[in-house]
């Protein structure tokens, strides 16, 4: 039996930007999904154990091709769909194509919310699954593997920026296909808030492309977001907090003008910074979900705590480990 971790992520800079070639800074954050393998006779069985869901267990079987239970469509989410495919990169890698597996499944990253939950499930998952069976890849195997898991399983619309980001931890920085690690970045002091909802990706990447194509003004917006990370790169490792705060606030201006924040999240992200914070924006997607702040007292956390719309904040620092065996 093998149990590996691995993390979410929060963009420091550059969503959205990044679909049209533009660098973007992820950044590994210290809430981890875990998932344990077990290798068994056949099959697969996998228990979704999500902290968000009040300990809420699925059970689902493939052993026999029908699932065992009805799984709605966020617990599907939750790693039941992902973990099929995460399992069969694991029978590929170790050439057991009738592996059977017990899987279970843990996660402190809440669902949806634009923190990278499913990419940190995949990247356990297949660490643990191919440990299981006597096989050690290397994170940038693992990265790459589990960004094939979400092409799959999100019918071709996925980035790499997720999985390479869980599976190697830290900062990275994304340009197209390219991924690699920022080195010497020290601690970052993030403070998360989340709404409780989520935006639909595909529809606020369209927004964002409609917008480009009808605007000059809104194609120099995605410019100027890719001039904010290259700025933030040579900020990142100074710990020059206010620096970098001022250029996470220029990145959510810029958001806004995209169309892509939303009431909450501009009341989240005022919040953090009347409560002190350096700087805030939101991450991801947008439309719903997560902001990110910097700060290093309790400040903007008390904040936004007592946001209305906010439905949960906590702190979650950079972290500089990626996947690892428990
Ligand atoms: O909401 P998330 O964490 O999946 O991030 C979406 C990031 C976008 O730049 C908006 C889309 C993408 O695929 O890069």
């Amino acid at each position: 039996m093998v149990t590996s971790s691995a993390p979410g992520k929060v963009y420091l800079f550059g969503e959205h930007a990044v679909v049209y070639g533009e660098p973007a800074v992820p950044c590994a954050i210290e809430k981890r999904a875990r998932v344990t393998a077990r290798e068994i006779d056949e099959g697969l069985r996998v228990h979704v154990d999500d902290l968000t869901l009040d300990g809420y267990t699925v059970e689902y079987s493939d052993g026999d091709g029908h699932p065992d239970l009805e799984v709605d469509e966020s617990l599907v989410r939750a790693g039941v769909g992902y973990i099929n495919e995460a399992v069969s990169q694991a029978r590929e890698v170790a050439d057991r194509p009738d592996a059977g597996f017990e899987i279970v499944v843990e996660s402190d990253i809440p669902l949806g919310a634009g923190l990278g939950s499913s990419a940190a499930v995949v990247v356990a998952a297949i660490d643990a699954a191919t440990r299981e069976l006597g096989v050690e890849l290397t994170p940038e195997e693992i990265a790459d593997r589990a960004y094939r898991v979400e092409y799959e399983v999100q019918d071709g619309q996925a980035s790499r920026a997720d999985t390479f980001c869980s599976a190697m931890g830290g900062a990275v920085r994304v340009e197209g296909d390219d991924c690699r690690r920022i080195e010497g970045v020290g601690t970052l002091p993030f403070v998360i808030g989340y709404d409780g909802g989520a935006g639909d990706t595909g529809e606020l990447v369209a927004g964002v492309r409609q917008l480009r194509e009808e605007y000059e003004f809104a194609a120099d917006t995605v410019g100027a977001i890719g001039d904010i990370v290259r700025e933030g790169e040579s900020v990142l490792g100074t710990d020059d907090y206010e620096a970098l705060g001022k250029l996470l606030n220029f990145n959510h201006g810029l958001l806004a003008a995209l169309g892509v924040s939303s009431r909450s999240l501009d009341a989240m992200v005022w919040a953090a910074r009347e409560g002190g914070a350096a700087g805030a924006k939101l991450t991801g997607a947008g439309g719903g979900g997560c902001i990110v702040a910097l700060d290093e007292t309790d400040g903007a956390l008390t904040a936004l705590r007592y946001t209305p719309g906010c439905e949960d904040a906590f702190r979650a620092e950079l972290d500089t480990d990626g996947v690892r065996r428990e």
